[in-house]
Parts: C-alpha cells; sequence; structure tokens
C-alpha cells in the first residue's frame, strides 16, 4: 500500500467540476436531490471512520482544477476519486494532469451517462482510471470510496 501521505496515514482527494456546486438543485432527475455538502460530509465521516485523511475540491475552472490535481502529488494523495463533469468530455489538460501526478484514480458519475447523449460517452478520463462508475447516484461517491480505502495498488 502506498499509504505515502503525513504520519503514514492514508490520504484520499475528492474533486468535482463544473456545476457540481449546483447539485440539489441542478436537474435534479440526473442528478438527485444531494448537495454537494451533504455527499461531501458523508464522505468526510466514513473516512474519519477508517481513520484516512479526505479533502474535498469543486471548481468551475478547468485551470483550478488542473492546478488541484497538480498539488496533490506536492501533498503525497494516495488516490483521487473525480467527477470531471462536463470536464469528462472536452478536457485534455485535465486528463494530462492525472497522467502526470501518476496518482490511481477512479472516475465517478451521478447520472448514467451512457444512457445520454451521444457526446457523454466519450470520457478523456475512462481509459487512465482504475475504474468509473456511473449511475449510482450520489451513492457511487461512497462506493468509490470503498474502493478507494481498500486499494493497495496490487488491484
Ligand atoms: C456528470 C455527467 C456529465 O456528462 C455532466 O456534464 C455533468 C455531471 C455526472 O455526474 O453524471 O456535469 O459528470
Amino acid at each position: 500500500m502506498s499509504q505515502s501521505g503525513m504520519a503514514g496515514t492514508k490520504s484520499i482527494l475528492v474533486i468535482n467540476g463544473p456545476n457540481l456546486n449546483l447539485l440539489g438543485s441542478r436537474e435534479t432527475e440526473f442528478y438527485g436531490r444531494d448537495t454537494l455538502e451533504a455527499i461531501n460530509a458523508r464522505l468526510a465521516k466514513r473516512a474519519a471512520e477508517a481513520g484516512v485523511r479526505l479533502a474535498t475540491y469543486q471548481s468551475n475552472s478547468e485551470s483550478d482544477l488542473v492546478e488541484r490535481i497538480q498539488q496533490a502529488r506536492r501533498d503525497k494523495v494516495d488516490f483521487i476519486l473525480v467527477n470531471p463533469a462536463a470536464y469528462t468530455h472536452t478536457s485534455v489538460a485535465m486528463r494530462d494532469a492525472l497522467a502526470a501526478v501518476g496518482i490511481p484514480f477512479v472516475e465517478v458519475h451521478l447520472s448514467n451517462v451512457f444512457a445520454r447523449e451521444p457526446f457523454r460517452h466519450e470520457s478523456y478520463f475512462s481509459d487512465i482510471a482504475v475504474g468509473t462508475v456511473s449511475g449510482l447516484g450520489a451513492k457511487g461517491y461512497e462506493l468509490a470510496l470503498e474502493f478507494a480505502l481498500q486499494y493497495s495498488g496490487k488491484e
């Protein structure tokens, strides 16, 4: 297990891309009624129970998201959960940042992107992700966190 964070504690970063700050009120038929704050609070509670450090970050700006991913390497983050939102389908820059830092990550989508418009079927992230979760709503983040807690790099 890499567990290279401070004092040997595993460190997990949750990154959310554009418009996910509007969760709870945004297109609830696709994204549900949970706010991002509520989702992050559940993740923080679970991480605390597991004795793992968890940081969360949301931005609507591609450059800020790239900076935050770069920062993750300096912070010795062990695992990333990322919902790149619309940047899933457009951002070579975010993909390159994740490839550059080399931190294993799971790609999370609340909605089932494959049941939606064809442009959402393409992702710049899936082929370099450890795995993807799509269509399980807010629960998808919690399931991805459970995976991250168990991840040892030998899967
Ligand atoms: C999303 C799916 C994307 O296609 C969309 O642009 C989003 C959210 C999801 O969580 O289902 O903003 O990533």
